[in-house]
């Protein structure tokens, strides 16, 4: 009954404001309870499309289209993985657990309460925001944060196990940050970057893992840690100082070139594996 995940897919007419269409995108894993039939209202309340009872009266409304037909019976069953449906017109497909990459626009901040600039939460759809999350906040969090004016490659998830793996400094992901330096680069700051700096609240060396000049006025660094500020921290270290700061890529997976400022989407199962390579 079900169509096949990419059939679905290829099917979708429109996307979220700022959501990028990934032709390589592939079922990411799923568990077992994602391929057992459960009712509509549900699978729209896992998504973030409201309480159970929103969801029932989205559907028997007749607000909701299933895979391209109405369907106004909040009891019928459906695959939940992967399903493509439509809530008052706009398209979405069922992710039993949400993966993202955002690029993040300088003048963001990675907050939910912002103090001074617009969230990053605000680029992505309300569904995002609010799929309920067993134990935890609603909707899905970024690893980790990068500073207001810095821009590049942010991953989202909702999954616990994921958001502990990427940030826990046992696992030292390797993050690839394109710096811009206010004055020249010169081989002695590169040497003193990896050789390690002390930085002012710890006494232990930080070191990038890898660092080259990539031009006259700018670096290219990779850190295993994430300290506050620490890139424009340890570029003051050798007496240089950031002047932009765009993360480029985490572990394997890098920035897509077609990812613009401000736009997102859901990573697939390849990248998934990227990242857990
Ligand atoms: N290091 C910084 O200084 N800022 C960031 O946003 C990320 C790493």
């Amino acid at each position: 009954m079900e169509a096949a995940y990419d059939t679905v897919y290829k099917r979708r007419a429109t996307l979220y404001p700022g959501e990028t269409r990934d032709p390589s995108l592939s079922i990411p894993p799923m568990s077992a309870g994602s391929l057992r039939p459960r009712p509509l209202e549900d699978i729209l309340f896992s998504q973030g499309f409201g309480t159970r009872r929103v969801c029932a009266g989205l559907v028997q409304q007749g607000l909701v289209m299933v895979q391209g037909q109405p369907c106004d019976d909040p009891l019928a069953l459906f695959v939940p993985e992967g399903l493509a449906f439509t809530v008052q017109g706009q398209s979405w497909q069922a992710h039993e657990k949400a993966y993202l990459m955002l690029h993040k626009p300088a003048g963001t901040e990675c907050s939910r309460k912002p103090s001074a600039w617009p969230s990053i939460y605000t680029l992505l759809p309300a569904p995002l925001r609010q799929r309920p999350v067993k134990g935890g906040q609603p909707g899905v969090q970024a690893v980790g944060r990068l500073d207001q004016d810095t821009t590049g490659l942010l991953l989202l998830s909702d999954d616990g196990a994921f958001l502990h793996r990427m940030t826990s400094p046992r696992h030292h992901v390797p993050k690839v940050y394109e710096v811009g330096t206010k004055h020249p680069v010169d081989a002695r700051q590169v040497e003193r970057l990896l050789a390690g700096v002390v930085l002012d609240d710890d006494p232990k060396p930080v070191r990038a893992a890898a660092c080259e000049a990539s031009g006259p006025l700018s670096l290219r660094l990779t850190l295993t840690e994430g300290k506050y500020h620490q890139v424009k921290r340890m570029v003051a270290a050798v007496g240089n100082r950031v002047e932009t700061l765009h993360r480029s890529r985490i572990g394997a997976l890098a920035l897509p070139e077609d990812l613009g400022p401000g736009q997102w989407r859901w990573l697939g199962a390849a990248e998934l594996t990227l990242l857990s390579a």
